[in-house]
């Protein structure tokens, strides 16, 4: 989309009149809003009634006029494609009606959500409409966090989980119901659960299956499960005006936060404010932006609320964004694309889109995978749009020209299928035995090009052998809930020698990306502190495992963190997961061993494991090359070797912003390559062109075993 010129002073103007010129907001001209004193109190008294009103609520959600019919259907029918509006109860509901009816009697329900965040606090939700506590009756299960117990019949997923149920539980007898909810978002894991629930529930007629969505279009679902009924649910859908900027706008940040603060001092108190932005990071910021205009605007504005909401987000602040803001005060969510369908949050009259949301995507060319800012596309934007017209009209402020949503958006997002590296779906597909992967049953069929790539990558990583069979080593990948490279990197440390030592760095790639922290106003001691776990001067992956190590000698201490400016809760959750990798450890039945401080020992294990990711200075001193995909690409600046550049380097995964960074960078001796993935690297890949830097590789040593 055509965005403008950066760092022009603009007027944001939308169509019909609605100006909104940003020197309003810094001007000290803004109407008097009431505060907030009192009405919060008695918002903490309401929860006596909660119950009560909570049952009230469900009562008058559209599902629950046709909960009824809505049984008859799924006892006549094994497959029925249900398709409501977001907000009808699809997800909260129809579970409760299903056990209400007897199904999980006879097994559990389990109701797959692309997010994690959707699957938590659904389930959170529906345990509180049940009067159950959460993890008995009503559970979920996301990677790395099980909440559920002998007791739970109702069971929220991820969708990855239910694919991972599958390798220990072909048929998944212990289920009566599986819903396949937000099938509209055609995940990876959606995707493939569609073949192989279908295939299931062939030989076990007494399964039921429901794929639920919020999208008009259900044809294309019913076709393939054989032309399974449609249940609709009519929607409740209030008129929502859509406002277009007049000129596009060069910094979409900016305009959203000009926009959101526009809507609140010039808006009739009452109505929630939804702005849809990309990530984590963009979230932060924008938050940060808010309260520091809202000071500025002191007290005569009315309160407002900036509640965020994103998938690292700890789970207490994740409700929040559900309660209703105080008399007086308005909220503002900032969400990532994960309120467009799979959360409903009451109250939103205003939607603020500035046309972008974050997308895996995968270059078939050169094999890699790159997470990237996209423009969404017709049918997101319009969801977005609908998400202010649920309770009453709405308003929805698009920050891109007319022009643009119809001349440049796409009508639909690819499904992820066909922009993913598929590496990891084909190493668990290949372990449930499904070797033809061109039979097997695609709604969309990726693309046969990376279906190849996949398995040259697996087979690179040992997980397959030349006629594409699974390895024992392929077998022991698969126990990890982890990317191929990453499981690849755990089994190789058994080589190694170190183990121990890799599954930490794994838990720390796994927690999330907020390791540390920087206070604007201890930037220095941040810094210093940081620099400190990278003495070593090997990389990213080496300070996070000092880091962990120091963590753990401080007795796990809250108190370490706060002095080294380390996130707590990201050290708490790399526990969590060390925990778990080392119990897999066990099943594959490698020992635990350490290397004792040998550096290059675990540096090899993780180049077992991300020899593809292998990259080499150019000579420009500053940007790098990938060894075979031939891509340029730089160091992102929050790693330790952003200084230090060092000739070779490994790296964990890229993310496209202003260029195509590598994020968790590690140096590597270039005839490892050779030596450890020979059948990928040749010595002329990695012989040094220009003599000045001559080294001797040495000769190759035997191939890691598989
Ligand atoms: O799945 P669908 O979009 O059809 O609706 P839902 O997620 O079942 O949401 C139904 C209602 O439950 C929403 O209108 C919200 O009011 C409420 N809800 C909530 O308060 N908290 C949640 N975590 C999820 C839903
Ligand atoms: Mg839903």
């Amino acid at each position: 989309m055509d965005r403008g010129r950066p760092g022009d002073d603009y007027e944001l103007v939308f169509d019909d009149g609605v100006d909104f010129v940003r020197s309003m907001v810094m001007a000290d001209t803004v109407p008097e809003g009431e505060t907030a004193g009192d009405e919060l109190a008695e918002a903490r008294d309401a929860k006596a009634t909660l119950q009560r009103e909570l049952q009230d609520e469900r009562k008058t959600l559209p599902v629950f006029k046709l909960k009824d019919d809505l049984l008859k259907a799924i006892d006549k029918y094994q497959v029925l494609i249900i398709v409501g509006e977001t907000g009808s109860g699809k997800t909260t509901q129809i579970p409760q009606y299903l056990h209400q009816a007897g199904y999980t009697a006879k097994g559990k329900v389990a109701c797959t959500q692309p997010r994690r965040v959707a699957a938590m606090s659904v389930a959170v939700r529906v345990a509180q409409e049940m009067g159950v506590k959460l993890g008995h009756k009503v559970g979920y299960s996301i990677r790395f966090e099980d909440c559920t117990s002998e007791k739970t019949v109702i069971k929220y997923m991820t969708d990855g989980m239910l694919l991972r149920e599958f390798l220990g539980e072909p048929d998944l007898a212990s289920y009566s119901v599986i819903v396949v909810d937000e099938a509209h978002e055609r995940t990876l894991s959606t995707d493939i659960l569609f073949g192989l629930v279908k295939d299931i529930a062939r030989f076990r007629p007494d399964l039921k299956l429901l794929i639920s969505s919020a999208t008009l279009n259900a044809d294309k679902f019913s076709d393939f499960f054989d032309a399974a009924p449609i249940f609709r649910i009519p929607g409740r859908r209030y008129q929502v005006d859509i406002h277009y900027t007049r000129a596009p706008e060069a910094d979409y940040i900016d305009a959203a936060v000009v926009t959101v603060l526009q809507l609140h001092v010039t808006q009739p108190a009452g109505g929630d404010i939804l702005l849809f932005l990309t990530g984590q990071e963009e979230i932060e910021t924008v938050e940060e932006i808010l309260r520091q205009r809202l000071r500025g605007l002191g007290a005569k504005v009315a309160e407002l609320l900036i509640c965020p909401i994103y998938a690292n987000l700890p789970t207490e602040l994740q409700a929040k964004i559900f309660e209703p803001a105080p008399a007086g005060a308005r909220k503002v969510v900032l969400a990532t694309n994960i309120a467009e369908t799979s959360l409903t949050i009451d109250g939103i009259k205003y939607v603020v889109d500035p046309g972008f949301c974050k997308v895996r995507s995968y270059n078939q060319r050169t094999g890699m995978e790159s997470l990237l800012v996209a423009p969404v596309s017709k049918a997101s934007a319009d969801q977005r749009a609908g998400r202010s017209g649920r309770t009453g009209p709405g308003k929805c402020f698009r920050l891109y020209t007319e022009y643009n949503f119809r001349k440049d958006l796409d009508d639909d997002m690819v499904p992820e299928i066909q922009r993913s590296n598929l590496a990891s779906v084909v190493l668990a597909l290949k372990t449930l035995g499904i070797n033809d992967l061109v039979s097997f049953d695609f709604m969309d069929p990726p693309a046969a090009e990376s279906v190849i790539r996949a398995l040259e990558e697996l087979f690179a990583l040992g997980a397959l052998n030349s006629r594409g069979e699974l390895t024992k080593t392929g077998r022991r990948m698969a126990e990890f809930p982890l990317d191929p490279m990453l499981s690849k990197a755990i089994v190789a440390s058994e080589m190694y020698g170190c183990s121990e030592e890799v599954i930490t760095i794994a838990s720390m790639l796994s927690a999330g990306n907020a390791v540390f922290y920087r206070p604007k106003d201890k930037q220095v001691h941040a810094d210093a502190a940081r620099r400190g776990f990278h003495a070593d001067n090997v990389g990213d992956h080496i300070a996070l495992l000092n880091v962990y190590n120091a963590w753990k000698e401080s007795g796990y201490s809250p108190q370490w963190c706060r002095e080294n400016f380390v996130q707590q809760r990201t050290m708490r959750r790399a526990r969590d997961v060390r925990d778990q990798l080392e119990s897999l450890l066990e099943r594959v039945e490698i020992a635990p061993c350490s290397s004792a401080g040998d550096h290059d020992a675990v540096r090899k294990a993780i180049t077992a494991g991300y020899f593809r990711h292998a990259a080499r200075l150019q000579r420009d001193g500053s940007s790098y090359r990938s060894v075979k995909g031939r891509q340029t690409v730089f160091i992102h600046p929050s790693s330790g070797t952003a200084q230090a550049l060092p000739p070779w380097v490994v790296y964990h995964d890229l993310v496209l912003t202003t260029k195509e960074y590598m994020r968790q960078v590690t140096e590597l001796k270039p005839e490892w390559l050779v030596e450890i993935a020979p059948h990928y690297y040749e010595r002329k890949d990695v012989e040094q062109p220009h003599p000045k830097a001559e080294e001797h590789t040495t000769r190759p040593a035997a191939p890691p075993s598989r």
